[in-house]
């Protein structure tokens, strides 16, 4: 509402774009989305194709080098990962450091943003061999961290990373993992996690890609970046939505609420409650993750038998949605996070883990952009400009 004129006469001719809605502040080879046709594709690649016959892994490879590799070379990537899993003695007593209730994201940022201080090979963003071996022990490491930060939380020993597994066996594996027993490996539950770590894995100008890209700018390394990343991944309206989404279906749970009911309460804007899951920035059609997640929560739920009540509030609470004139006019639909709370909760990982799966499924994103950002010969620091609307000049009193 205020008048924009004066501040242009000062501050020259600047495009005044708050959420930066529309306003490009990088060109990208990576990730294309088409949000009003539900498209995504890594690399040019859809999404289901990637979905079906893909691993994280080799979705990481692709992210970060451009292309599919081969055999040869998704074996070599893998072997470079497993060897560089264990974190350093002194680095594990960090995690004692912290209270045991922490949550575990600003664990998890704060030991990614120390892996500078034990990795000096780091510190220059332009030197290719060392981009490459932070590339490498990020990937490992950063699954390691986030198993350790949960097991500090529930006073439980840090195990080993066995380099039998691969890079999610082995997360499931430290998360789940009891010294000294052994360890059940369920095929189909690494799977899941496998299929959801790939939807994840990059999503354009987001705002965590966002930051690790503006952070990367100044020239600051790998692990800063990526800690940037986690930080701005932790706030409820990034990362914390599918948290958000499991109350929401246990608050309708508890307080015998009819799906519809609900609905009504949202349509009457009551309190402000939203249909948590629905909706978002970009996509103005069914979320294409979201289709694919779908599949799999039934699977899983069905295996495990984890709350079947939950996943049909869901249920009905999109049916209902998907026909219903408010969310039609609206383009609202179901997006990333309306099924995966009830995923990693059913696969049992405590509520607070949730957005520490998000941020290791969109790590490969986070360096493949940091990647191509600092190879870009035309790189500048990000520096948005600003209308300035406080005091015209005035004196200091006494003066
Ligand atoms: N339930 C009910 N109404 C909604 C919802 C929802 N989930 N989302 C948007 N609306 C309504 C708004 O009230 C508004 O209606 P109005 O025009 O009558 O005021 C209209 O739809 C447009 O909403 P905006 O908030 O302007 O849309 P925006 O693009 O800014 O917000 C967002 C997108 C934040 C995702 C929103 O849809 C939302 O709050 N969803 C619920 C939270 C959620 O699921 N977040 C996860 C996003 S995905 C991710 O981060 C991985």
């Amino acid at each position: 509402g205020f008048d924009i004129a004066p501040m242009l006469k000062t501050t020259g001719n600047v495009t005044y774009d708050p959420g930066f809605m529309n306003t490009a502040a990088t060109k990208s080879e990576i990730t294309y989305i088409d949000g009003d046709a539900g498209i995504l594709r890594y690399r040019g690649y859809p999404i289901e194709q990637l979905a079906q016959k893909s691993s994280f892994l080799e979705t990481s490879y692709l992210l970060i080098y451009g292309e599919l590799p081969t055999t040869a070379e998704l074996e070599a990537f893998d072997e470079k990962i497993r060897r560089h899993t264990l974190l350093h003695e002194e680095l594990k007593g960090f995690f004692g450091g912290f209270p045991r209730e922490a949550h575990p994201m600003p664990v998890l940022s704060s030991a990614v943003s120390a892996l500078s201080t034990w990795y000096q090979d780091s510190l220059d963003p332009f030197d290719e061999e060392q981009v490459e071996l932070s590339t490498i022990r990020l990937l490992a490491k950063m699954p390691v961290i986030a198993a350790y930060a949960h097991k500090k939380s529930v006073g439980q020993a840090l195990l080993y990373p066995d380099n039998s597994h691969n890079l999610v066996e082995n997360f499931m594996r430290l998360t789940f993992g009891i010294a000294a027993e052994p360890y059940d490996m369920d095929p189909d539950l690494v799977k899941a996690l496998d299929l959801l770590l790939i939807l994840h894995a990059d999503h354009e100008q987001n705002c965590s890609t966002a930051t690790v890209r503006l952070v990367g700018s100044s020239n600051a390394n790998m692990f800063a970046s990526v800690s940037a990343g986690i930080n701005a991944l932790f706030g409820p309206a990034h990362g914390g939505a599918n948290e958000a989404v499991l109350k929401m279906l246990r608050h309708i749970q508890s307080e015998g609420i009819s799906p519809e009911e609900y609905m009504e309460k949202v349509k009457r804007k009551e309190d402000g409650v939203r249909l948590m899951g629905f909706g978002h920035r970009v996509y103005k059609n069914y979320d294409p993750r979201a289709k694919l997640i779908k599949e799999t929560a039934h699977e899983i739920l069905g295996k495990l038998g984890g709350n079947d009540e939950l996943l049909d509030i869901a249920m009905r609470l999109e049916e209902k949605a998907l026909a219903d004139d408010y969310f039609i006019e609206r383009k609202l639909y179901p997006n990333v996070d309306f099924y995966t709370g009830l995923i990693y909760k059913a696969m049992g990982f405590p509520e607070q883990m949730f957005t520490v799966l998000f941020a290791i499924g969109r790590l490969p994103g986070w360096i493949a952009q940091w990647r191509e950002m600092m190879t870009d010969p035309k790189l500048k620091i990000g520096r948005p400009r600003q209308l300035y609307v406080g005091h015209a000049e005035r004196t200091y009193p006494g003066l």
